[in-house]
């Protein structure tokens, strides 16, 4: 290898160390790679879903894009009739690990797709330390539609407010259908509005942080939304440490 590249290489490690110190790490932690975390449930899927696809019976991808469809031309709830565009979730239709926010905001709206912002910047770097992709996981919201301050103007920045429990029992279905269809084996919920609408619970996201619950028989871990990291940098670590005991469940089957 020539001189340069390993400058390069070190050079990198130093940049995921310094990442890693963010989240309270002192030295790089072994993460698994997407292959090592394919468990047995996985790849008896990756054989069903060829199986079905030779038999034409649909498929994951399809049936999500059934629903897409349905939840494109939704309008049960007035976030129906000011959004520009419906944000379905992004992601494998088949993922063990299920990340679910509050709704979408201006720049979800405007791309159709879930945590693109800078939240959504973040929860990638949260993804990828943990030792996935966006495209080996699945990200969903509560709500489908961009619940807005000022439903008129779609086009106004910082319009962004969290749904209502009425958005959230109106729209909860599509998601109950997602998780149907993905059955990831653990869902990570972040934030107020996704762990109390999915758990119906009154305690406050930092009482239940941490804890895993369960929901519809699938495990369930609570978390601090990524915003609230981008204004209080000093949660970091207990989403870290929360991201550990969901990667140890993984791995492991085990709590
Ligand atoms: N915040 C969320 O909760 N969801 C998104 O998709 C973007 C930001």
């Amino acid at each position: 290898m020539k001189q340069f590249e390993y400058l390069k290489i070190l050079k990198m490690s130093k940049r995921t160390l310094e990442e890693y110190l963010n989240w309270g790490e002192s030295e790089i932690p072994k993460v698994a790679s997407d292959k090592e975390l394919m468990t047995k449930k996985q790849s008896v899927i990756k054989k069903d879903i060829q199986e079905k696809f030779s038999k034409n019976i649909l498929g994951y991808k399809e049936k999500l894009e059934v629903l897409k469809k349905k939840i494109d031309s939704c309008v049960d709830c007035p976030l129906g009739k000011s959004r520009l565009n419906a944000v379905i979730g992004v992601g494998c239709p088949n993922a063990d690990l299920m990340f679910v926010g509050e709704g979408p905001g201006f720049d979800e709206d405007h791309k159709g797709e879930p945590f693109v912002g800078k939240a959504g910047q973040l929860l990638t770097k949260i993804i990828e330390a943990m030792g996935f992709t966006r495209e080996t996981v699945y990200i969903a919201n509560i709500v489908k539609c961009h619940p807005m301050i000022d439903p008129t103007n779609p086009e106004k920045r910082s319009n962004d407010r969290p749904p209502t429990p009425i958005e959230i029992e109106t729209c909860r279905h599509y998601l109950d259908e997602q998780i149907k269809i993905i059955k990831p084996k653990i869902i990570v919920t972040l934030g107020t509005s996704s762990t109390k609408g999915l758990l119906y619970t009154e305690e406050s996201i930092s009482e239940i942080r941490g804890v895993v619950k369960e929901y519809n028989g699938i495990k369930l871990m609570p978390t601090y939304h990524p915003a609230a990291l981008l204004r209080n940098p000093s949660l970091k670590k207990s989403v870290w440490s929360d991201m550990k005991k969901v990667m140890h469940y993984l791995s492991t089957d085990k709590i």
